[in-house]
Formats: structure tokens, sequence, C-alpha cells
């Protein structure tokens, strides 16, 4: 009965002690992975510019929520002549260049939206190939695919732990369109 006892204790206290470092490592994941979201500058094309008293600054309240859907934008000015080759929209989130118009994605994990219905072996396949979601069409420019490519799995992880940890926002960002078609 005793030993019984005693047996149950140790059970438990490693138990206790697996769940712990568990939920520690994944904290820290989640830290890591807004660390390297911050320096890798995904802010810089997935969080929309407002004007600020010192001019262009991101607007956290809408924080890797992509292109925003009310800002609807009309077709490109004509570029590829000279040496201004690509254009982009006040916010940052929208670029017309020789690939057609890209607007950068809704990073939140909005189930219908944004990143919710992703897991994450598409977002690491998508890094590593350049396809939309892993498997589709090239991810458009200026996207930096290559400086996703380069980072390991285990930063990619937890770049994707991070965004899955942000509060979804229903934000719907519109489709590419191709080279010499109009915005819709
Ligand atoms: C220079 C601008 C820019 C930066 C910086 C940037 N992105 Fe993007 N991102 C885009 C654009 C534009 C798209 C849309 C591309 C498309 O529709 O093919 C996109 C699309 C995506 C997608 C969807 C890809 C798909 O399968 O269609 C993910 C996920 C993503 N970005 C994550 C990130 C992360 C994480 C970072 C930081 C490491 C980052 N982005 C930095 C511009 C950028």
């Amino acid at each position: 009965m005793r030993h019984a006892t005693f047996v149950l204790l140790c059970l438990l206290l490693i138990t206790t002690g697996t769940a712990y470092t568990a939920s520690q490592s994944s904290k820290s994941e989640v830290e890591r992975g807004a660390y390297l979201v911050r320096i890798m500058g995904c802010n810089d094309c997935h969080t929309p510019l407002k004007m600020g008293p010192k001019g262009p600054e991101p607007d956290m309240s809408r924080m890797l929520t992509g292109h925003p859907s009310d800002l609807k934008m009309p077709t490109a000015p004509e570029l590829g002549h000279g040496p201004w080759a690509w254009s982009g929209a006040i916010t940052s989130t929208a670029f017309a260049g020789p690939w057609g118009v890209s607007f950068a994605m809704n990073l939140t994990p909005d189930s219908e939206t944004g990143l919710g219905s992703w897991s994450e072996q598409m977002f690491i396949e998508m890094s590593r190939t350049g396809r939309h979601m892993g498997k589709g069409r090239p991810v458009l420019p200026p996207m930096p695919v290559a400086s996703l490519t380069a980072a390991t799995d285990e930063d990619l992880r937890a770049i994707f732990a991070f965004l899955k940890s942000l509060p979804p926002v229903k934000n719907r960002v519109p489709d590419p369109v191709d080279a010499g078609q109009e915005t819709k």
C-alpha cells in the first residue's frame, strides 16, 4: 500500500512536471516567434500604415491584418517604361509591378480570411517552396519568400505559433490581379 502511494506520488510529480515544461516551452516558442516577426519586418507589409504626427506609422490596432478590405485600390499606374518598376499603396499593403497587383495577406488566425485554416505544415511548405499555401501558384513579390526559405524549421514553427496566438480579425484581402488586368 505504502509502495503504491509512493509510486502514485512519483507519477503525479513527473506528469505535473512535464506539463509545466511543455507550457513553458510553448510560451517561449510564441515569444521567439514574436521576436522573429519583428526583426524580419513582417509588419512592414502586413500591418497597414496610418498617418501619425511624424508621418506614416504602422497602425498596430490592425496588426498583421493585411490589406484593409475597405481600401479599394484603383487600377495601378502604368510603369515599366523607365527605371521606376513598381509601386505601393499608401498603407504599404498592396503592390503593383510586372507581376500584376499583390495584396499582403491577413496573418491573424481568422478561419475565413486569415491563417485560421492553415496547418503548421502548410506554412513550412509555403516557406520552403514559395507556393501559395505550400502547393498552389507562386507567391508573388514583394513577399520575401527567400528570407523564409533561409529560416530553420524551428524558427518557422515559432513564427507560425506566434501568428496563431494573435486574436483573429476578420479582414478579407482581395485576390491578386494578373498583370494587364483591371483591379476588381
Ligand atoms: C515587402 C512586403 C512583405 C513582407 C516584408 C512580408 N510579406 Fe508576407 N506577403 C506579402 C504579399 C504582397 C503577399 C501576397 C502574395 C501573393 O498573393 O502571392 C504576402 C503573403 C504572405 C503569406 C501568404 C502566402 C500564400 O501562401 O499565399 C504569408 C503566410 C505571409 N505573407 C507571411 C509573412 C511573414 C511571416 C512575414 C515576415 C517573415 C512576411 N510575410 C513579410 C508581402 C510581404
